[in-house]
């Protein structure tokens, strides 16, 4: 059976049982900057489908408990999960940088602000030199760390450099911001819509569980604001 994640109309992703859950922590140096990441606890593994929220509202998360479709308070709605991210990629968002032995794909709309692509000297330098001795290697590691793929590098036969990604979902740690991510969608897992069109399928994805993005269903980086998605997952 395919592994697949199901969007539900105005509620949560319905998960295959096989796609292992687990939390993707973002490590980081003194300064906050993202270094690497490590595997932290893994969830019970699911007979049946299970159900992630996508609302960001639940209060037992990262499962959905039913709040998207309640008002949250007085004057609000209920949670309106409508997508309107492309399919396919994007061309208009997406920017080509060349460089000497590299080539960065720059799909900045997919931004998830993990913030990788900050390490020194930042990845769009890194390309531009990439004939200079391991800035090559840094570009290539910065775009393998970015967990939403807005970044991958190419070779001059245009092969991409992608790491070798198990096929689960990561519940992103942003431990600088102290906040919870997006869900990182890992190694090539179908992700189909509320209307059943399937979206392209890419080694890594990050999809929205703060319920706010404005690039549903992928994170635009959001929940750094959000108010559902302050501290960590325990
Ligand atoms: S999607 Fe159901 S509680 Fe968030």
């Amino acid at each position: 059976m395919v592994k697949k994640i199901k969007i539900t109309e105005n509620g949560p992703y319905e998960v295959s049982p096989d796609i292992p859950l687990v939390q993707s922590i973002i490590v980081i140096d003194e300064q906050g900057t993202s270094l690497s990441w490590r595997t932290g606890k893994k969830y019970p593994e699911q007979a049946k489908p299970y159900h992630l929220c996508r609302c960001g509202r639940s209060e037992n998360k990262p499962y959905c408990d039913g709040s998207h479709a309640k008002a949250a308070g007085p004057m609000a709605k209920k949670f309106d999960g409508t997508e309107v991210a492309a399919h396919d990629r994007d061309e208009l968002n997406t920017r080509i940088y060349e460089g000497p032995e590299l080539t960065l794909i720059d799909e900045e709309n997919l931004c998830a602000s993990l913030r990788f692509c900050d390490r020194a000297p930042r990845i769009w330098n890194a390309v531009q030199h990439s004939d200079k001795e391991g800035w090559k290697q840094i570009a290539i590691e910065e775009s393998c760390d970015c967990a939403s793929g807005r970044l991958t590098v190419i070779d001059k036969e245009g092969n991409a450099y992608e790491p070798k990604l198990d096929q689960e979902i990561g519940l992103v740690q942003d431990t600088a911001a102290e906040c919870r991510g997006p869900l990182w969608v890992k190694g090539g897992i179908t992700v189909e819509g509320a209307d059943g069109r399937q979206y392209k399928i890419r080694n890594r994805m990050t999809l929205c569980r703060c319920g706010e993005s404005k690039n549903m269903p992928f994170c635009d980086a959001s929940h750094r604001v959000s108010r559902n998605m302050r501290g960590l997952d325990e």
